[in-house]
């Protein structure tokens, strides 16, 4: 199959890419699927309520089918249509997030297949903030059931030139609309529980949620890698967000990091790997590394977000055996860069 490549502005939606996005909208309405920008990641996309759109989606990513996919919607009547009832926790926040990088779990109705739910009877749900998506949302007949855009297991992407690395030939369309903004994927809160408890850390931190619903619980696993507890999110027992190379983070006093860091990439080295260091601004010139990178400003959670799958997917590109990176704060959204870099590391840590 030839993949079609269009470029949309998202903040200047003209005829022209309005002509673009009705016939990206077709392509699903038929039963095809188009990897678009969110706010998050980029997502591939297909026809939520189609079971065989949903099957289309696992092989092109070569994902497990009991993975379920987030359902995207564009407003919040289409949400009453697909599920069983929509809580006040959900109504409120939604009030507060939506459109945004939040998706909540609630149960489904008859209307959403199990080929998108991965067999479970809930559904999670969320409206994207992306001028782009939500057009495409409508276009399409309301409902996007989307992934992140990668093959399994690899890093999600955050520009559409690793869309076209993962999935040019297996999809219809991708639609370039440039880089994102947040680069980690939403939160995911589950409220069919009598307690909401988070899933998945994103943009939307805990405390967030606290604010506008009380009580909120986190799934274990998401803090403790060896708790030994199977996640509440069937993807979240995945190693997922994998470099091709082996990555391990050294956690410590900033000195003792650098010191560490430079021993072991020069043993590394010598062994005839090519080894890649994952440091911040303030430390990127204290290394000594064939490949050194800086996710930003270590105080600059957004900025640090934003750089780390992209990091990780130059690293691939650039052949890099051997990855050592800094650890990062866990509290407030260093949360979901540190979950990220875990899963990513495949939860091996070294603290000095
Ligand atoms: O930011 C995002 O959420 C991106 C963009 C494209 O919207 N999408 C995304 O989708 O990250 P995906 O498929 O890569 O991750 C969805 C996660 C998986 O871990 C999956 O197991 C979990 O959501 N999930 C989906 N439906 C669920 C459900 N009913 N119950 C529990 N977990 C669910
Ligand atoms: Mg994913």
């Amino acid at each position: 199959m030839e993949t079609e490549v269009i470029q949309i502005a998202e903040h200047n939606i003209d005829e022209a890419s309005q002509k673009s996005l009705f016939r990206a909208g077709k392509v699903i309405r038929d039963g095809g699927l188009v990897a678009f920008p969110t706010e998050t990641v980029y997502g591939l996309g297909g026809d939520a309520l189609n079971p065989e759109s949903s099957r289309k989606i696992y092989a092109a990513k070569g994902r497990p089918s009991d993975n379920p996919l987030i359902v995207h919607v564009a407003d919040m009547e289409h949400l009453e249509t697909i599920v069983k009832e929509v809580p006040e926790s959900a109504r409120k926040l939604a009030k507060a997030f939506w459109p945004g990088p939040l998706t909540m779990i609630m149960n489904k109705n008859d209307k959403v297949p199990y080929e998108t739910t991965g067999g479970l009877d809930t559904v999670a749900i969320r409206m994207p903030n992306n001028q782009i998506a939500l057009e495409l949302i409508r276009q399409s007949g309301g409902f996007i059931a989307a992934p992140s855009a990668n093959t399994s297991g690899r890093p999600s992407p955050t520009v559409a030139r690793y869309c076209v690395e993962d999935l040019s030939g297996k999809i219809e369309m991708i639609i370039d609309g440039g880089q994102v903004g947040i680069g980690l994927e939403s939160t995911i809160v589950d409220l069919t529980s009598d307690v909401p408890m988070i899933l998945r850390p994103g943009y939307i931190t805990l405390e967030m949620l606290k604010e506008v619903l009380g009580q909120v619980d986190v799934d274990r696993t998401i803090i403790d890698g060896n708790s030994g507890q199977r996640p509440k999110a069937p993807g979240m027992k995945y190693r997922h967000y994998a470099p091709k190379g082996q990555l391990t983070i050294i956690q410590g006093e900033q000195s003792k990091v650098v010191e560490y860091i430079n021993l072991h990439a020069k043993e590394a080295s010598e062994s005839g790997k090519k080894v890649g260091v994952i440091g911040t601004d303030s430390t990127k010139s204290l290394y000594h590394a064939d490949v050194i990178k800086s996710v930003g400003d270590r105080k600059d959670e957004k900025t640090i977000a934003h750089e780390l799958f992209k990091v990780l997917r130059e690293f691939d590109d650039e052949n890099i055996d051997i990855m050592f990176s800094e650890s990062f704060d866990d509290s407030g959204f260093g949360q979901a860069i540190m979950n990220r870099l875990l899963k990513a590391a495949g939860h091996n840590v070294i603290i000095i």
